[in-house]
């Protein structure tokens, strides 16, 4: 089994009643982009806070990056980088600052930091904006000094909490290639959180399912998807959808079948969706349900998410 960078058991985290993280067990490998998808509120940063040594475990141990999260705090803390959820940098300060002042905060000496921030700042391309104040900063800009500030102390996990949060599609894709690049030269170990399903799949080696403070399923994309089944035909009609969905999952050539409530929904998963297609709308119609649209498609980790909650993952 390969080296793992972070190794979780049984991590649980309340607030009085309320429990926000219910007994995690992670497996992240030393290397991997591993993201924790998840809707709002599933419990993605209270886990991202526990592994950062941020908010203490109600139960459960973890070792990150060799040591035990509670015992060893300074180790750990010495190893990893982390950016938050929200964009947090002082407005009146220049990038060049808040990265020394990281460094500082980490007893750098002065000609190490001076270096490191000479590196990360080609690294995200900051050169033009480094010494303005970064009030003057677009969000994408924003994201990336974020990104350098996490790396200022060379750390062999890198934690990222929602890295493209508000963030427009062309920055998105800027941000995943700072990523997939970190990842790639040295094999830095990455976690994040998302809760866009594009993100996952474009980015990670593994996802982690977040919902209500449990991993419902856990994974490399393609073979969760593959679970699945190869083909999704998706029904919408006039009827039970209930019935049909258990009609139609006694046919041979069917893996699965969803119902998605909210939306009436029948989502039966085949072995070729262009080759059953028509034995689905027979099915239907044979089962009393009026079919008032039919797609093919290829699953997703939304699918997945669907699977495993019974609910749609939205934004
Ligand atoms: N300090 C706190 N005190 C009380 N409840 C909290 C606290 N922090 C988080 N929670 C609750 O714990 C649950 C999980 O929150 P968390 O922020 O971890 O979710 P998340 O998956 O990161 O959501 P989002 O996608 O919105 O960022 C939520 O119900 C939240 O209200
Ligand atoms: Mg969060």
């Amino acid at each position: 089994m390969a080296e793992l960078a972070i190794e979780a058991q049984g991590l649980v985290k309340r607030y009085g009643d309320l429990t926000a993280v219910a007994g995690i067990d992670l497996h992240v490998p030393a290397g991997a982009i591993y993201a924790l998808l998840g809707p709002n509120g599933a419990g993605k940063t209270t886990i991202m806070s526990m592994l950062t040594t941020l908010t203490p475990p109600t139960a459960g141990t973890a070792r990150v990056a060799g040591y035990d999260l509670l015992r060893e705090a300074d180790q750990v803390r010495a190893r990893i980088g982390v950016t938050f959820q929200e964009i947090v940098l002082d407005q009146d300060l220049t990038g060049r600052q808040i990265l020394d002042i990281h460094g500082r905060l980490y007893r750098q000496p002065t000609d190490l930091r001076r270096r490191r921030i000479g590196e990360l700042v080609d690294l995200v391309q900051l050169n033009e904006a480094i010494d303005r104040r970064t009030r003057t900063y677009s969000g994408g800009m924003k994201r990336r000094l974020e990104l350098a500030r996490g790396l200022m102390t060379d750390p062999t996990i890198l934690f990222l909490d929602e890295p493209t949060q508000g963030l427009d599609p062309q920055n998105r894709v800027g941000i995943w290639d700072y990523i997939r690049m970190l990842n790639n030269r040295g094999g830095l170990t990455v976690l994040l959180t998302t809760h866009y399903m594009d993100e996952a799949e474009a980015l990670a080696k593994r996802v982690g399912i977040v919902d209500h403070g449990s991993l419902v399923a856990e994974g490399a994309p393609e073979t969760l998807v593959a679970q699945l089944g190869a083909d999704v035909i998706r029904v919408r009609g006039q009827g039970d959808p209930a019935h049909f969905a258990a009609q139609i999952g006694r046919l041979p050539f069917v893996t699965q079948v969803d119902t998605d409530a909210d939306n009436a929904m029948v989502q039966i998963y085949v072995d070729s969706g262009s080759r059953r297609l028509a034995e689905v709308v027979s099915a239907a119609s044979g089962n009393g349900y009026r079919v008032d649209d039919i797609t093919v498609a290829r699953p997703s980790l939304g699918d997945v998410f669907l699977h495993h909650t019974g609910r749609a993952l939205r934004d």
